[in-house]
């Protein structure tokens, strides 16, 4: 529920709310399991959507998928919406689907060097000494003018590189034919993972995440995460993939009056579990930098534990579930997420965090000036749309209807570095050829380049001559300009320079700043 600038969460001894100006502060939801986690994310969901804010949420068990259907007024939550004090209304909300797979919903894809150099090496679990390799790839193609978009791409470049090793070394520093071949073997791992599905075109617009329905309602993008949980660190990559990509794209906005867009990571430690150093401290700047591009995360997790100091530190608005605490693991978890709070005088935090009920939860938001309120036990509202999963027809139904229908569900093969150095190849195999049979050089070039085959032998009219040589010229020129057009057409997809797009990757560019 929205009212003017603010979702209610809730009712302690007063109303509890998440304030629109400051969302953009990030948030954390925590609680062991069942305790009523997924609910809140919903409400606050809810809550944005209203506001006209789009949201974007990873479905770890497609219980979220109900916010597109009215709420069956349940007991627990009619009962609930009367202890608060506030009406039951069941509402229905704006959704579109997405699905890496694109079984469940549109397809997301990224192209390989928007991925980058660093995420690449930890969605392929690369040591130093190999990330040190695809670092000099992702420089060769850009300094060949070879388009990275798919793993064909990358492929035929580690293939290119690996024929090369000794020469590249020279001029490049270490390139050691086995880790090229590690490379190779880990993209094949990937491929039979599917993970090759996510890399390509047509890449992911990141405006398509930022959209209002005709009520002016922010849709909430749902992306399919079930399956993507049995693969942590493609669910990882692709979260930070995705808000690096939004931190790249987004103007500075300053403060704002409400976010333009609200990011919810369930699972929040499956980011963090065995992430090298680099792509943790890549997570924190991120976080701290994407707010003022007017867009707020939420991280979701069992325990605040799970979320390094760094970035727990930058999460203002907190909704805390309750824990246990039998282990020493355990206590010592509730009195860090107790710690973390403004106290309140009338409550002992560490002892209500084990004795709230389902439901009920901690909440401390961040008001005025961007102070944490003082922290209060809040029983949640009731989300107004449906509690749990709705069935795969209705899914169906709703991925026909969506807007977006048609623009990410085929695949689309551009000219990029596969197809470049497969001419690459053929027209030196056609040059040699020619010089080995040492007659027609230039015409049987152009031949090679076109993939025909030109006989030997065969006498020409001038007419004929005339015509090859302006093709040849053609060709030339056509050559010198493919890697600029290619540039303009396909790097230049979102305005920015093929250079750009290849070789920083952008949690890259982000990390050398
Ligand atoms: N605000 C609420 N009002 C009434 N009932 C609630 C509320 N929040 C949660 N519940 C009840 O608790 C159940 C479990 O909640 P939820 O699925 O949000 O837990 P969770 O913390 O996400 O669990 P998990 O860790 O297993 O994902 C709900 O299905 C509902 O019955
Ligand atoms: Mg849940």
């Amino acid at each position: 529920m929205v009212e003017d600038d603010k979702i209610l969460i809730g009712k302690s001894g007063k109303p509890e709310y998440l304030h629109l100006p400051l969302a953009n502060r990030h948030g954390l939801i925590t609680g062991a399991t069942g305790t009523g986690k997924t609910v809140s994310l919903q409400v606050l969901a809810e809550g944005f959507s209203n506001a006209g804010v789009p949201v974007f949420a990873a479905d770890i068990k497609g219980d979220l998928s109900g916010v597109a259907a009215p709420g069956q007024g349940k007991p627990p939550f009619v009962k609930r919406a009367q202890e608060i004090g506030i009406e039951y209304v069941p509402d229905r909300f704006p959704v579109v689907f997405w699905d890496l797979f694109g079984e469940q919903g549109h397809r997301v894809r990224a192209t390989v060097s928007e991925m980058g150099p660093l995420l690449l090496a930890r969605l392929l679990d690369l040591n130093d000494t190999q990330e040190g390799v695809l670092n000099i790839a992702f420089r060769i193609a850009d300094e060949q003018g070879l388009l990275l978009l798919d793993l064909k791409d990358l492929r035929a470049l580690l293939q290119l590189i690996g024929d090369n090793a000794k020469d590249l070394t020279a001029s490049y520093g270490n390139v050691a034919k086995q880790s090229v071949g590690t490379i190779q073997r880990q993209l094949l791992v990937l491929e039979n993972q599917k993970g090759e599905e996510f890399l390509g075109e047509p890449a992911l617009d990141i405006k398509d995440l930022m959209r209002t329905d005709r009520d002016g309602r922010g849709v909430i993008n749902i992306l399919a995460a079930d399956r993507l949980m049995s693969n942590p660190r493609l669910y990882a990559t692709f979260l930070l993939w995705l808000m690096s990509e939004l931190f790249e794209e987004l103007p500075e906005v300053g403060d704002l009056d409400k976010p333009k867009l609200v990011f919810f990571f369930d699972e929040a430690r499956l980011l963090f579990s065995d992430a090298p150093k680099a792509v943790v401290d890549a997570v924190e700047r991120v976080v701290r930098l994407i707010r003022s591009k007017g867009v707020g995360v939420y991280f979701i997790t069992q325990n605040p534990i799970d979320v390094p100091e760094t970035v727990l530190a930058q999460l203002g608005n907190r909704i805390q579930h309750a824990l246990r605490a039998f282990t020493p693991r355990e206590q010592k978890a509730v009195r860090t997420a107790a710690q973390t709070f403004r106290q309140n005088p009338a409550i002992d935090t560490e002892k209500a965090i084990t004795e709230l009920a389902v439901g009920e939860a901690l909440v401390s938001t961040l008001e005025g000036k961007g102070t944490p309120s003082m922290v209060e036990r809040t029983l949640i509202a009731p989300p107004m749309g449906q509690v749990g999963p709705i069935d795969a027809s209705e899914r169906q139904r709703l991925m026909q209807a969506s807007p977006l229908r048609g623009k990410y569900d085929q695949a689309v093969d551009p000219e990029s570095a596969y197809e470049m150095l497969a001419k690459r190849a053929e027209k030196a195999a056609a040059d040699s050829q020619a010089a080995k049979s040492g007659g027609g050089g230039l015409l049987d070039r152009i031949g090679g380049f076109f993939g025909t085959t030109h006989k030997r032998g065969e006498t020409l009219t001038v007419g004929q001559h005339v015509a090859r040589e302006v093709t040849r010229t053609v060709v030339n020129q056509a050559i010198g300009g493919l890697a600029a057009e290619l540039g303009k057409t396909l790097g230049g997809r979102q305005g920015s320079s093929i250079g750009r797009a290849i070789v920083r990757g952008t949690l890259g560019g982000l990390l050398k700043r």
